[in-house]
């Protein structure tokens, strides 16, 4: 039996991920969403409430996991709030982003970790966009890139803390898909990301490696 938590598993990637994750009977999956709610009602799968801006709902949901111990993280829930458009540095916008993709996740993670089993699995959701190797780089959505960015940093320092433990933490980059977040004309359906996030769990893998489509990429 395999244990774990997929965050923001209300929509887009998270969803998927979980719907995908439940069909396996030794899979049981803790979800979240901001609200509580969540769309799916399966006997292996529970949705809790949880807002990573705030460290008194991330207690909240650690308290209700109860008595478990985790074999993987999946650290998907994300924002982005800004126009993909503009390039200007706005402060109140820098702090929420980085409150949810970096403050809030690294602090998840930081309280899990004691739940974790030996040989567990970290996987941030990362993005393209934090990448310092992206293909096409330009100067828009600089909050989110910046945030996705730290968020792989913390991929690497994780891998090696936690080397000794034998779990393995690594980044993935999803690809442009349609969701709330990617739009309706990306190129990628999020059930083919699920896919790629189950493979990544199920297999013998490298630890503080960034990830797509299966392969290894450049940071
Ligand atoms: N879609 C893309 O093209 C793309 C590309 C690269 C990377 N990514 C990354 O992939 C991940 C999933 O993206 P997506 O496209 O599936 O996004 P999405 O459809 O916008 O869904 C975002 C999820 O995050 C949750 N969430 C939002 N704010 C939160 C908060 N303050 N606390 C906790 N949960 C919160 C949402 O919960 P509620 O429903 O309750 O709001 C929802 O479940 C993100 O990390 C994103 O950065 C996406």
């Amino acid at each position: 039996m395999k244990h774990g938590v997929v965050t923001g598993s209300s929509r887009g990637i998270g969803l998927a991920t979980v719907e995908l994750l439940t069909k396996q009977p030794s899979f049981r999956v803790i979800g979240s969403s901001t609200s509580g709610n969540n769309p799916l009602d399966y006997s292996n799968f529970k949705c809790l409430k949880l807002d990573l801006s705030k460290s008194a709902s991330i207690d909240k949901f650690i308290a209700g996991l109860g008595d478990v111990k985790l074999d993987f993280l999946i650290n998907n829930a994300g924002i982005l709030i800004e126009k993909w458009d503009a390039s200007e540095i706005h402060m109140d916008q820098l702090k929420k982003t980085f409150g949810v993709n970096v403050f809030g996740t690294i602090e998840l993670t930081e309280k899990l970790l004691p739940l974790l089993n030996t040989n567990s699995h970290i996987i941030n959701i990362t993005s393209d966009w934090g990448s310092f190797s992206e293909q096409n780089f330009d100067e828009f959505q600089p909050h989110y890139k910046m945030s996705k960015a730290a968020l792989n940093m913390y991929t690497k320092l994780l891998a090696k803390r936690l080397k000794e433990k034998h779990s393995k933490v690594s980044s993935l980059d999803p690809g442009w898909t349609q969701t709330d977040m990617g739009g309706k004309i990306a190129p990628q359906l999020p059930k083919e990301v699920a896919v790629d996030i189950f493979k990544l769990l199920n297999q013998k893998v490298e630890t503080g490696k960034f990830w797509r489509q299966g392969k290894v990429r450049p940071w």
